[in-house]
This record gives structure tokens, C-alpha cells and sequence, in this order.
């Protein structure tokens, strides 16, 4: 019998030996030491030994139980210790390598265009105008002399929250706020966001208009000429050139939309420009004086001219943007090329 637990003692140290998780390591303990274990087999064989014998075997059995149990627990140490150095090696910090970069942001086209423009304006001596985005059908149509059945006024055509309250669909709406509360000389431009309904490679739902406004004695179309020319050559460039051709708007008399030479063939024809050479950037005219009658400015005395261009166009046609709708999706690809 005495044997037989050597025996049992070294094929124990050498598998404990062997193990390296601690899940072998409960399986060797319930194999060799648990209730039903080797050694408690052995316990049961004492029964049949001499009384005299059976002290001492006893004695050796349990000394080979305790043996066994701080094999394990030694080996249940060194597993863990071995994983804890493991982890650190992999959890290594490596001082050397470069740190995680915080990308700074930049201001989306649209308002790096719109501080364009303001700057401009603000630099001949304009100053900055407000008025808001949900507006009624007097500020946006009936001031602006556009009769009742103009098909801008269409449910179609216009985004109405309810009778008589909208969505404006024109910065034309700052020009009568303007008027209705100062008295000429005016000077201001008013850039903001408006709303149509209409949506495709040319046009947003939500797009950007910047409106200007000059009332005073003596002011001509020639004036308004020259105006867009200053402009567009301080914003374009001087070599862009540009022209009026006649055109209606209910609330000019006369009226005329202005292009600019196409910034990317200079005139040749290319697909930007469908082959005419020119792009179109706006509406323009001199003040109807029916408007200036409506809000009580002395149209005998006082001439005006306006004009409202697109700042999202003005900012496709700067920067090469080839789908009006990419200044809406906010994909970040897009936007970081304006840094
Ligand atoms: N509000 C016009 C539009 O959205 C543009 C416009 C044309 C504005 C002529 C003006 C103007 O001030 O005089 O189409």
C-alpha cells in the first residue's frame, strides 16, 4: 500500500507539473484529492489493514493529501503569474509611438462664402440686415408687389405652415422689414437661408440667398452695373467678367439676371456652363416704385436698385462643387477639403 500512494505522489506531481490553466488544475484536484479521489479511495482500503497497521498508514496518506494540495496551489500561483506577465507584455506602453491627433475642424463652404460676402458689402459700405426665415405672404409676396396669382405663391411651390404664415422663399422678405422701419439713404445686404420646393443637383430645399438694397436720390441702374461688377471681380477674380440680360422680377421695373463668365472655361464653353460660356448668379433691378408707394417712401424722390444672389451657387462655382446637394450631406470626406 505504501507503494501504491508513492506511485499515486509522483504521477500527481508530474501532471501537476504539466498543467498550465487553471482549469486543468480544479480537474487534477478533484481527481486526486476531491471526495472522489485516488487517495479517498485508498481512505476506504484503510478498513481492511491490521489495527496495528493502520495508524501509520494513516499518518502517510494524509501527509501525501497535504503533499498533493500545495503542489496545486503552488502551480495554481505560477499559472497566474505567468498570465499576469503575459498581459503586461502584450499591454505594453510604448512611449515612442505617435500620439492620437485631434482633427480640428473648419468651417463649412457655405459660411466661409457667406464671411466672403459680408466682408465685401461691408467694405463699400454696406451694413448687415436680419430678417426672419418663417414670414407671412405680405413680407413675401404682397410687399413685393407679386400679384395674387403669381405661381410662386403656389402650395406647390412654397412651403406654408398655415394660411398666411411660411417659409420665406426669398431674402427679398429683409428688403420691405428694412424699408418699412428706416427712411432712405439704405445701404444694407442681408444674407440668410431660404425655402423652396425644389431639389435636385441645382437646387436644395433649403438653400442660401444674399439680398442687397439701395435707396437714396440719385441712385441709377448704371449704379447697380457697376455695383456687380466691383463685386463679382473682388470675389471671382479680376479677369471674370459679367453681364445683365433682361429679365422680369414683380418687385424691379426694370429687372435683369446677371451671369458671370464661366470661371472654369472663361467663356469657351464647357459642360459647367452647357456649352453658353456665362453662369447665371442672380436676380437685379431697380426698385419698383410701386414697392417704394406700398411702404411709404416718396417714390418722386427716391430711387433704389436691388439685386439677391445665391451663396450656395456663388460657393459651388468658387470651389468646383459639381452637386449642390453635397453642401448638405455634411460627409466629412467632403467637407475636409476646405481646411
Ligand atoms: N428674390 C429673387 C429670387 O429669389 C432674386 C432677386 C431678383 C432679388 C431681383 C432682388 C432683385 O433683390 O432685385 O429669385
Amino acid at each position: 500500500m505504501k507503494e501504491e500512494i508513492t506511485r499515486v505522489l509522483e504521477a500527481a506531481r508530474s501532471e501537476i507539473k504539466k498543467a498550465d490553466s487553471m482549469h486543468e488544475i480544479m480537474q487534477l484536484k478533484s481527481r486526486y484529492i476531491g471526495k472522489k479521489s485516488i487517495l479517498n479511495g485508498l481512505m476506504q482500503k484503510l478498513g481492511t489493514l491490521t489495527k496495528e497497521e493502520r495508524p501509520a498508514f494513516g499518518k502517510i496518506l494524509n501527509e501525501a493529501k497535504v503533499r498533493i494540495s500545495e503542489l496545486l496551489l503552488q502551480r495554481d500561483q505560477e499559472i497566474k503569474n505567468l498570465k499576469y506577465k503575459k498581459t503586461l507584455k502584450k499591454e505594453v506602453l510604448d512611449l515612442t509611438m505617435p500620439g492620437r491627433k485631434r482633427e480640428i475642424g473648419t468651417l463649412h463652404p457655405i459660411t466661409k462664402v457667406w464671411h466672403e460676402i459680408e466682408d465685401i458689402f461691408i467694405s463699400m459700405g454696406f451694413e448687415v440686415a436680419e430678417g426672419p426665415d418663417i414670414e407671412d405672404e405680405f413680407h413675401n409676396f404682397d410687399a413685393l408687389n407679386t400679384p395674387h396669382d403669381h405661381p410662386a405663391r403656389d402650395l406647390s411651390d412654397t412651403f406654408y405652415i398655415e394660411d398666411d404664415v411660411l417659409l420665406r422663399t426669398q431674402t427679398s422678405t429683409v428688403q420691405v422689414r428694412v424699408m418699412e422701419n428706416h427712411k432712405p439713404p439704405i445701404k444694407i445686404i442681408s444674407p440668410g437661408s431660404c425655402y423652396r420646393n425644389e431639389n435636385d443637383a441645382s437646387h436644395s430645399p433649403m438653400f442660401h440667398q444674399v439680398e442687397a438694397l439701395i435707396v437714396d436720390e440719385g441712385v441709377t441702374f448704371a449704379d447697380l452695373r457697376d455695383m456687380m461688377n466691383i463685386f463679382v471681380k473682388k470675389m471671382f477674380g479680376e479677369n471674370i467678367e459679367s453681364r445683365f440680360r433682361p429679365h422680369y422680377f414683380p418687385f424691379t421695373e426694370p429687372s435683369a439676371e446677371m451671369d458671370i463668365i464661366c470661371v472654369k472655361c472663361l467663356g469657351k464653353g464647357c459642360n459647367l456652363c452647357r456649352g453658353t460660356g456665362w453662369l447665371e448668379l442672380g436676380g437685379a433691378g431697380m426698385v419698383d416704385p410701386n414697392v417704394f408707394d406700398m411702404l411709404g417712401i416718396n417714390s418722386e424722390k427716391y430711387t433704389g436698385y436691388a439685386f439677391g444672389l445665391g451663396i450656395d451657387r456663388i460657393a459651388m462655382l468658387k470651389y468646383k462643387i459639381p452637386d449642390m446637394r453635397l453642401l448638405f450631406e455634411n460627409d466629412i470626406r467632403f467637407l475636409q477639403q476646405f481646411k
